[in-house]
């Protein structure tokens, strides 16, 4: 039987972060191939070993997504290596916070702006002429809710992440019109597998797990989707603090 990304090519960049697996494994098993990036090659290796796809429906390289030609280089090599690059999956994370702002250290936003804003930049740049080049092409971003529901001790992190979310926003707006896609999946905190194991189903009640995030992700990058454009898909609880 045939999955929703048969044939399809998708670039996971921080693929081997918390979220990174249970991503890699939905897009295997819904057949796409995959090229993913991240900063350390063994645990590259680890995650394709255990998505089971064969050797030439993957490619698996550390990037640094903070260099913008190393970021370029791994989409051309993707194209290259593949014919094609049909989505691309930016799960590169990181967090600082926890601090009221008028004390928290200023250089947290340095670094959560590279993290979370630059390695958006760079990928997406480096792969928006492939995505608009398939007539479907599809890019998505996690973010967090507290890009809209910013809280007192968390001011870099939710300020880094509504740049990131403008930043995707405007990248679906120069889509209009080509076939081609960005969105947002939004979420407060992610519950891991290894997080679940041995807990009971409501230890994490305002997480959101791995798996669903993996789940709509892949349904993001299908052409079921093909008519979302722009868009913040909320996989949380309601609620502004929850
Ligand atoms: N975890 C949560 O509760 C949560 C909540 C809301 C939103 N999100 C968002 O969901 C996404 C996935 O979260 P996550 O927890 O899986 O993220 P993560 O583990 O913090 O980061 C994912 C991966 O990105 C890698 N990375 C960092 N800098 C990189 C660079 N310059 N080049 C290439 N790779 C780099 C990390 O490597 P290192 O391990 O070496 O740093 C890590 O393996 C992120 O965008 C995050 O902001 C997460």
């Amino acid at each position: 039987m045939s999955g929703p990304l048969e044939g399809r090519v998708v670039a996971v960049a921080g693929a081997t972060g918390g979220l990174g697996p249970s991503v890699v494994q939905a897009l295997a098993a819904a057949g796409a191939s995959l090229g993913l990036a991240d900063r350390d090659q063994g645990e590259l290796d680890a995650v394709v070993a255990g998505c089971g796809l064969a050797p030439d429906r993957v490619d698996a390289r550390v990037v640094d997504l903070l260099d913008e030609e190393q970021a370029r280089g791994w989409a051309a090599d993707l194209g290259a290596r593949f014919g094609r690059v049909d989505g691309v999956a930016h799960l590169v994370g990181g967090w600082r916070g926890g601090t009221p702002l008028e004390e928290a250290p200023l250089d947290d936003w340095a670094l959560l702006h590279d993290l979370l804003i630059r390695t958006v930049q760079h990928t997406s740049r480096a792969f928006s002429a492939a995505l608009r080049a398939g007539g479907h092409g599809r890019f998505v971003l996690v973010s967090s809710k507290q890009a809209q529901a910013p809280t007192h001790d968390n001011a870099a992190y939710a300020a880094a992440k509504a740049a990131a979310e403008a930043w995707t926003l405007a990248l679906a707006d120069g889509f209009t019109g080509t076939g081609a896609t960005a969105n947002v999946i939004v979420v407060n905190a992610i519950a891991t597998p290894a997080m679940l194991e041995g807990k009971a189903p409501d230890a994490y009640p305002t997480f959101t797990r791995a798996q669903d995030i993996a789940d709509a992700l892949v349904y993001l990058c299908s052409d079921a989707a093909a008519a979302m454009n722009g868009h913040r898909l909320q996989l949380h609880g309601s609620g502004l603090r929850g």
